[in-house]
């Protein structure tokens, strides 16, 4: 295993941070490998906004879950899926937005915003910093959009809070590679079959160091998707523009 490999495999998410903000050195070298991510087409359907503004980032924060990493940290930027500036290029010549409008665009800039962010990650962990994805900024989609003033066709996808770390677990076993990885065709019992799974992430729960739990994957599973989640999500898709179809 090279370092880079290494160091992919020894991710974890940090969820407290030192009161310390980056320096602009620091931000301007994430954002130069955010923004050197592959693009569909060369759209570059996403944007980043920098939340640096105190009272924001606080109102903000109350609406994650995740107070205190989003508050107190490095940096935190949130990552949006973007396609207004095209909608601008096409209005100007007169055509029509169904091109836009479609869910097809919206999976575009959903994955180039995911792309930059995950550079972002490979690039803060080499440097020795922490991340964590915020996704709870879609608690309240509406909300936020009035917060961050943003235009149709953009979506928060979710912020990512980047620090120096003061705590971190160790790494989540994942899915064992024959529960995720085949040839050619998909094996349904194969990838479904979740017994020895079940029993390392029981013990990776239980004998953790920070918040051990007694629970196991696929009871977080269960627990997690018997709720429809942020149900309001589609709705708030519409309204930025999005025909869903
Ligand atoms: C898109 C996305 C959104 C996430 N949102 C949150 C969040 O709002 N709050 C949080 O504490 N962790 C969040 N996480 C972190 C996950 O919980 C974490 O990645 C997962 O438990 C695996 O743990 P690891 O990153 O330490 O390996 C998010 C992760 C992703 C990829």
């Amino acid at each position: 295993m090279n370092t880079t490999i290494q160091q992919l495999t020894k991710h974890v998410s940090v969820r407290s941070f030192e009161d310390v903000p980056l320096d602009q050195k620091q931000k301007k070298d994430l954002l130069a490998a955010a923004r050197s991510g592959s693009s569909s087409h060369f759209v570059q359907a996403y944007s980043i906004l920098e939340i640096s503004d105190t009272k924001l980032r606080s109102e903000l924060a109350e609406i994650t879950n995740s107070a205190p990493y989003v508050k107190q940290t490095g940096v935190f930027y949130i990552f949006l899926a973007d396609l207004y500036r095209q909608a601008t290029l096409l209005e100007a010549q007169g055509e029509s937005l169904a091109g836009i409008q479609s869910m097809e665009s919206l999976m575009v800039g959903i994955v180039d915003a995911t792309i930059a962010a995950q550079n972002m990650v490979v690039a803060a962990e080499s440097m020795n910093l922490g991340i964590c994805y915020i996704g709870g900024i879609r608690n309240h989609l509406a909300k936020v959009a009035e917060l961050l003033d943003l235009p149709r066709f953009t979506v928060p996808v979710f912020g990512l809070t980047i620090g120096y770390p003061i705590v971190k677990n160790e790494p989540k076993p994942r899915l064992p590679l024959e529960n995720q990885v085949a040839e050619n065709k998909y094996p349904r019992e194969q990838f479904a079959a979740m017994q020895d799974y079940e029993q390392q992430t029981a013990t990776y729960y239980a004998q953790r160091g920070l918040n051990p739990q007694q629970t196991s994957w696929s009871e977080k599973n269960v627990h997690f998707f018997k709720e429809v989640r942020r149900p309001e999500t589609g709705t708030f898709l519409a309204k930025q523009g999005f025909l869903l179809q």
